[in-house]
């Protein structure tokens, strides 16, 4: 039996809330409005994927980004404050672009093709965001359950991989304006975006708001073995901290 592992966040607050941090064999998903630091955790991530650690030491990533919103440059700070050699930890990081909502399911099959090949070398998946792409893609009017039907295909072959190669998922998810229903989302964490075919899908689902100046608060639900909690974090030069 594969055990699983926790990757810290940066924050030890919203590690503390999370039990140690985001686990793997399991989906993890980040909702909010934009700018709340649901990219700039992703970046962190990367870094302390790579930290020492029980688990996941040394271990890459793979980062799949549907907003080009990946700014390899911002994990060289991250890198210094973890006292990581920047180089190093830009090469373990493999980066792919996706361009449509099909390219994003291909982009996945690649992942696991890569991850089979590899075993035990990738430690996290992150995909930043995951719905972004099949919002424009299935827009129109009457889409919506073909949407969610893709949607759902997606989420499982997400889930098998996290569960068969033992890794983290981190997800992204915006929860402003839905183009799909033509109206703007209230963030009501009982009624996301993606549906409930995303929250089920998801074991940890955080919500991020803003607080004051670079500060943010996660509040953590569904979390299968944590009670319903909240954690305040700053966003900073050398990501996501205390
Ligand atoms: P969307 O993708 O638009 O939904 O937003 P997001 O939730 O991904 O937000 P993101 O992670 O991009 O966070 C943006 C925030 O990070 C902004 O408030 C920036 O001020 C902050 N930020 C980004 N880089 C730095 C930095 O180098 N220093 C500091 N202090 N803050 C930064
Ligand atoms: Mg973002």
């Amino acid at each position: 039996r594969k055990a699983c592992f926790r990757i810290p966040t940066g924050s030890s607050e919203l590690d503390r809330v999370l039990g140690g941090g985001i686990e793997s064999m399991a989906i993890t998903e980040v909702f909010g409005e934009f700018r709340t630091g649901k990219t700039q955790l992703a970046h962190t991530l990367c870094v302390t994927t790579q930290m020492p650690g029980i688990g996941h030491s040394g271990g890459k990533v793979a980062y799949i980004d549907t907003e080009n919103t990946f700014r390899p440059d911002r994990l060289r700070p991250i890198a210094a404050r973890f006292n990581l050699d920047a180089d190093a930890i830009l090469q373990n990081v493999v980066y792919a672009r996706a361009f449509t909502s099909e390219h994003q399911m291909e982009l996945l099959d690649l992942v696991a093709a890569q991850f089979y090949s590899e075993p035990g070398v990738f430690k996290i998946l992150i995909i930043d965001s995951i719905i972004g792409l099949f919002r424009v893609d299935y827009s129109g009017r009457g889409e919506l359950s073909e949407r969610q039907q893709k949607l759902a295909q997606m989420l499982s072959k997400v889930q098998k991989i996290s569960e068969e190669y033992n890794v983290v998922v981190y997800i992204t998810n915006q929860m402003t304006a839905d183009p799909g229903a033509g109206m703007t989302f209230q963030i009501d964490p009982k009624k996301p975006v993606g549906g409930n075919i995303l929250a089920h899908a998801s074991q940890t689902r955080i919500m991020l708001r803003k607080g004051r100046g670079e500060l943010r608060v996660a509040k953590i639900y569904d979390s299968p073995d944590m009670p319903e909690s909240e954690a305040t974090f700053a966003i900073t030069e050398a990501g996501i901290n205390d």
